[in-house]
């Protein structure tokens, strides 16, 4: 088994935003100091609410990908892999779905939320959508799973269903472990949760000129018309956002005690925050224009974790298979990913 096994992944359901950055992203790009590191981009689970727009998933997958390396993410030393790209989750996916009862599955309030706000007949895929983020995790054995809040009811339905298997075929998955993100949401520039189909989210991969424009833009205290009007600090984004991007301590201070005094105006304190944030994301811009331009590598870093991972992924699904009373597929080397070549024993 992998010591300190993380796995942990994103749907590319576009591009990424800033909350994704320092929600997310950093504590990932941290991990790779500690902990073997799988970084999953989950393209089928994408299909479960959104499988009627095949022309947007490849660039979403290549758009994600540049985000997560600009972010921090290391190729060199984590395991970058394309989920679909993996026949051996959606294999584990079915073998598992004979331990996990449909009413369990019906409880989880992920599913409950989307039917709600789907206000259609959910899909065979949409429900299973935790037993296929399951197999994700458990196919690498890992132990540790960094998440946000909403995601805790998923690895709550690993846990279980990682018991169950080995409560009835002997000792094979590690209990996957939550990891939850420490720092707080960013909220968006209208102050509601920051998020793609809000429109009011700050891309990775905006200009300075639109992060300007979009910072300038920031919804901020509503009781305070006048630039010398005593303003709320509290749960002002604008504050938020100079609490996490300004390193001048002192600074943010400052702007607070004159912004409570009524002795500041938005535009100053916005002016400086889009400098701040601006000089924050340069470097990563940077590496983002690089990885942008080169397409094939893109393609290349992710061909060769897929590979790496699913080494792995047919040793579990051997073992699985073994264990549940089937037959397995012989694993070798790197051949053995040619399908024809993978005979059975
Ligand atoms: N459901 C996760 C999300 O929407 C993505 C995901 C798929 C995932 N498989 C996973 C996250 C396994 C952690 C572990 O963000």
């Amino acid at each position: 088994m992998l010591k300190n096994c993380i796995l942990t992944g994103h749907r590319p359901t576009g591009p990424r935003h800033i909350g994704h950055l320092v929600g997310t992203l950093e504590a990932w790009a941290k991990l790779q100091d500690t902990h073997e590191c799988f970084f999953l981009v989950a393209d089928l689970h994408v299909l479960t609410t959104d499988y009627a727009h095949p022309e947007r998933i490849q660039d979403n997958i290549l758009n994600m990908l540049a985000d997560w390396l600009a972010a921090g993410i290391d190729p060199q030393r984590a395991t970058i892999l394309l989920q679909s790209a993996i026949p051996e989750h959606a294999q584990l996916s079915l073998l598992l779905s004979m331990l996990v009862t449909v009413a369990r599955l019906e409880r989880v309030p992920t599913y409950k939320e989307q039917v709600k706000e789907l206000n259609l007949q959910p899909s065979l895929g949409l429900l299973t959508y935790p037993v296929l983020q399951a197999a994700d995790i458990l196919i690498y054995k890992a132990n540790t799973v960094p998440v946000g809040e909403d995601q805790l009811p998923h690895v709550e339905l690993a846990r279980e269903t990682a018991r169950r298997f080995n409560q009835t075929y002997g000792q094979v998955f590690p209990e996957p472990e939550p990891l939850l993100s420490k720092s707080a949401r960013l909220p968006g520039v209208d102050n509601r949760t920051m998020h793609t189909s809000y429109g009011n989210a700050i891309y990775l991969r905006d200009t300075p000129e639109e992060t300007t424009r979009k910072v300038m833009s920031m919804y901020t205290d509503p009781t305070r018309i006048h630039a010398n009007d005593p303003g709320h600090v509290e749960g002002n984004p604008v504050f938020v956002y100079h609490d996490v991007f300004n390193p001048n301590l002192e600074e943010v201070e400052e702007f607070k005690l004159r912004y409570r005094a009524g002795e500041v105006g938005d535009v100053e304190i916005k002016k400086r925050l889009a400098e701040v944030l601006n000089a924050y994301l340069a470097p990563l811009r940077e590496r983002r224009a690089d990885f942008v331009a080169n397409p094939r590598m893109l393609a290349e870093i992710l061909s060769a974790g897929t590979a790496r991972a699913r080494l792995i992924a047919r040793q579990t699904i051997d073992e699985v298979q073994t264990c549940m009373g089937l037959q397995c597929q012989r694993v070798s080397g790197p051949e053995s990913l040619d399908p024809v070549a993978g005979a059975f024993c």
